[in-house]
């Protein structure tokens, strides 16, 4: 698919479909909707009235027209802050899906900044994704579409550079979906592996893994415990980032990488386990972004570390009652073998801590049922150590259309992870329960400045919701990319 930046009129330009931005103030006769509507003989305002389309966010309408150079023009309901750089996200991923089977394809913005002709070309990208790795003969879909301009009134200032950048954004995005789709058979832990490690060579990082005997050197007994019950070897593994010059700022990416989540001996039911490849959805994000941020060339140093393993229930599986040393030193108390993600977390964030000291500490994990409780389906929590994080993460969020919460770390509930026999245990009570998982990473990253996000929901959905398809989303990419370019400017 070959991406082009244009001024072309509306009215001239030869696609087989041009997608406009609609707000419900449009249809009272302003905007592209009222050039091509006069260019086409009022087809557009003819179909609106009887589709009943108003230009709200969510709708969504194609029209076969006559007197222009498209053939049909794809109207996108936009609500009325249709100026938004997100919109022009939405506006290109719906274009990107209708125009599947066409050949050729335009997306008229109606502003001409930088962030808005990025957030496009992710848009194409992203909304031109369909997982068919194992789809056979006649199920394989066949995507014609080839070419795609995304027009804009005037010429925009840096538009190619940005135009490349949302190219790389979307194929990070995408990379993750990948990933997080695969079925667990296949993307066991030393595939995951295998694939950072491949990214490494194409894009010139640093790259290290540990295998369950260098995990054992390690002292991580709390990832080893979880690993206990499963057939499929562990990895730990490290890429590293580093920019031309010196960087900006140090900053670490940690992830959940539970290729398969059968809760261990205690043991999910078949409903909630369905779903479980899901669980390396934070391990995917981080490659995701440390392959983005190389391939942007971003002047900060990233860091991406993730632990690997499945959670099962074999012979040597970890039960609850079993105490193990973390790599940290604290002991730990199993109270729930379901809980595992903060295990493995526990020791990689205490890694990151102790031999890389970043400046930032970001960790992304489908963490807990209960934060999908808390938040619905499509946000994730936020929790952090420092306010300033905090509200930088979420400015950055913002810009990208992702959903984040902030979620307190709140003290009062530290008792609940009080052991009798050890110096602290993983889980706490029900209620809160996003809370004091959060507050039991929080044990092992010590003064380091830290942001835990709970990714649960968003990383994975049982139907498309917006403009992120069903199954892996990819989410958490676009904000964290957002937010080390903008450590960049300010430093
Ligand atoms: N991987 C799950 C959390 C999860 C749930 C992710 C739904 C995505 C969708 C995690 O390991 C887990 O099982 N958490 C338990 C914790 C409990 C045992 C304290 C949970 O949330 O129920
Ligand atoms: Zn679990
Ligand atoms: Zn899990």
């Amino acid at each position: 698919m070959k991406l082009t930046l244009s001024n072309a009129p509306l009215n001239d330009i030869r696609v087989d479909l041009l997608a406009i931005p609609v707000s419900p103030s449009d249809l009272t006769g302003s905007g592209s909707f009222h050039q091509l509507d006069l260019a086409t003989n009022g087809a557009l305002h003819q179909a609106a009235k009887l589709e009943d389309f108003n230009g709200k966010s969510g709708e969504i309408l194609r029209v076969h027209v006559a007197g222009i150079g498209a053939q049909q023009v794809l109207l996108v309901g936009m609500g009325d802050d249709h100026l938004h750089p997100r919109n022009a996200r939405i506006l290109a991923a719906r274009a990107a899906q209708a125009a599947f089977k066409c050949s050729s394809a335009a997306i008229a913005l109606p502003s001409n900044d930088e962030d808005s002709v990025r957030a496009a070309a992710e848009g194409v990208i992203t909304g031109a994704y369909r997982y068919t790795a194992y789809l056979t003969g006649e199920r394989v879909p066949k995507r014609n579409l080839e070419q795609v301009f995304i027009l804009t009134p005037n010429e925009v200032q840096k538009g190619t550079q940005a135009l490349e950048r949302g190219q790389i954004i979307g194929e990070a995005i995408t990379l993750v979906r990948d990933l997080v789709n695969a079925p667990p058979n296949e993307m066991t832990p030393r595939a995951m592996a295998k694939c950072a490690e491949e990214w490494a060579r194409r894009l010139g990082l640093e790259f290290r893994e540990w295998d369950r005997e260098g995990l054992q050197k390690l002292g991580m007994n709390l990832f080893l415990a979880v690993n206990r019950g499963s057939a499929e070897e562990p990895r730990l593994v490290h890429l590293h980032y580093r920019p031309q010059g010196s960087p900006s700022a140090r900053v670490a990416f940690v992830g959940k990488g539970l290729t398969f989540d059968s809760g261990g001996l205690c043991i999910k039911p078949a409903n909630s386990m369905a779903d479980m490849k899901c669980d390396m959805a934070g391990a995917a994000v981080t490659i995701g972004i440390v392959v983005a941020a190389a391939r942007l060339g971003l002047p900060v140093e990233v860091h991406g570390l993730f632990g690997a393993t499945e959670n099962m229930t074999g012979p040597a599986a970890y039960r609850p009652g079993d105490i193990y040393k973390s790599y940290e030193g604290k002991t730990v108390e199993i109270v729930n073998t379901d809980a595992e993600g903060r295990l493995v977390l526990a020791d990689v964030l205490a890694y990151a801590v102790s031999q890389l000291a970043p400046d930032y500490l970001i960790d992304h994990a489908t963490l807990t049922g209960a934060c999908m409780v808390a938040l619905g389906p499509w946000t994730a929590g936020l929790f952090a150590n420092d306010d300033e994080l905090a509200q930088r993460y979420l400015q950055a969020a913002s810009i990208e259309g992702e959903s984040f919460w902030r979620m307190p770390l709140d003290n009062e509930l530290r008792e609940m992870l009080r052991s009798d026999v050890a110096d602290i245990k993983h889980v706490g009570e029900r209620y809160g329960g996003a809370i004091t998982a959060a507050l039991f990473l929080r044990e092992f990253v010590g003064k380091t400045k830290w942001l835990h996000l709970d990714i649960a929901g968003p990383a994975f959905l049982e139907r498309a919701h917006g403009i992120s398809p069903k199954g892996g989303t990819g989410f958490g990419v676009a904000t964290a990319i957002r937010f080390l370019e903008n450590l960049s400017q300010a430093a």
